[in-house]
């Protein structure tokens, strides 16, 4: 292992949903690390507790118990303002169901970010154009988002996480939507912003993406069941079960 610093850290993470009988433990108990220049790909079948680990590693969501740090800094230390804007300035999140405002451009949403903290507009708008261009979609930079097809969409949503001085970008199935070979140019640039000098976290039901990775860990029924660096993650995959998409 390098001696880059970590950048992220679960310690004994666990996340209950609701109460009682009907107490859901999406994550149990789940620690890890990743350090800087780290991709770290997460598996494991539908419902396994994925995006609730995404959810508490960006400061969307807060642990029942155990603690989570970024850079150092335990996030339950920082009142919600605090966390918005540490999310906005370190945190680049590709979500599960993307989440770009309607009402903005391609162009608009990727930039809307940075200006929110304090870029001028027209480096905002640059910034946007050129993340736009690394995912292929620079050509409908002043499209709205309901004028772009679900991979197209994808790709804004992806652009958006890597502008800017991002550290830590975590992606909920980045490549979903997308094609074998757009999926791989998109697995590229991410690639390539994590080796410029950041960390991600990568959920992906596909090997081939995964493979991207210089780690994966998977997940089942919210606990941390391996984590590997040199197998190929196709045998646990095939004793997970069936995967949920077939994109
Ligand atoms: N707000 C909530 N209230 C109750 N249960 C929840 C809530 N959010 C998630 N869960 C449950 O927690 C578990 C983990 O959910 P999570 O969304 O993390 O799964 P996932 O691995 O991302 O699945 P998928 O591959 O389908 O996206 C599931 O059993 C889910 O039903
Ligand atoms: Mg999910």
């Amino acid at each position: 292992m390098s001696a880059a610093p970590v950048i992220l850290e679960l310690i004994g993470a666990t996340r209950v949903h609701g109460e009682g009988v009907r107490a859901v433990r999406a994550l149990d108990d789940v620690t890890l690390s990743v350090r800087m220049g780290e991709l770290v790909a997460v598996m494991g079948p539908s419902g396994s507790g994925k995006s609730t680990l995404l959810n508490l590693a960006g400061g969307l969501d807060t642990p029942t118990s155990g603690a989570v740090r970024l850079a150092g800094e335990a996030l339950s230390d920082l009142d919600a303002k605090g966390r918005a804007a540490l999310r906005r300035r370190r945190i680049g999140y590709v979500f599960q169901d993307l989440n770009l405002i309607p009402a903005l451009t391609a162009a608009e949403n990727v930039s809307l970010p940075r200006e929110l903290d304090g870029a001028r507009p027209r480096k905002a708008k640059q910034e946007a154009l050129v993340a736009l261009e690394q995912v292929g979609v620079g050509h409908l930079a002043g499209r709205f988002p309901d004028e772009l097809s679900g991979g197209q969409q994808q790709r804004v949503a992806i652009a958006r996480a890597l502008v800017g001085p991002r550290r830590l970008v975590l992606a909920d199935e980045p490549t979903g939507a997308l094609d074998s070979v757009t999926g791989e140019a998109v697995m590229r640039v991410l690639r390539a912003r994590v080796d410029a000098g950041a960390a991600g976290l990568l959920v992906t039901h596909e090997p081939r993406f995964a493979a991207w990775a210089d780690r994966t860990v998977f997940l089942r029924d919210g606990v941390l069941v391996d984590s590997t660096s040199d197998e190929q993650p196709e045998a646990l995959l095939a004793a997970s079960g069936p995967r949920h998409r077939e994109d």
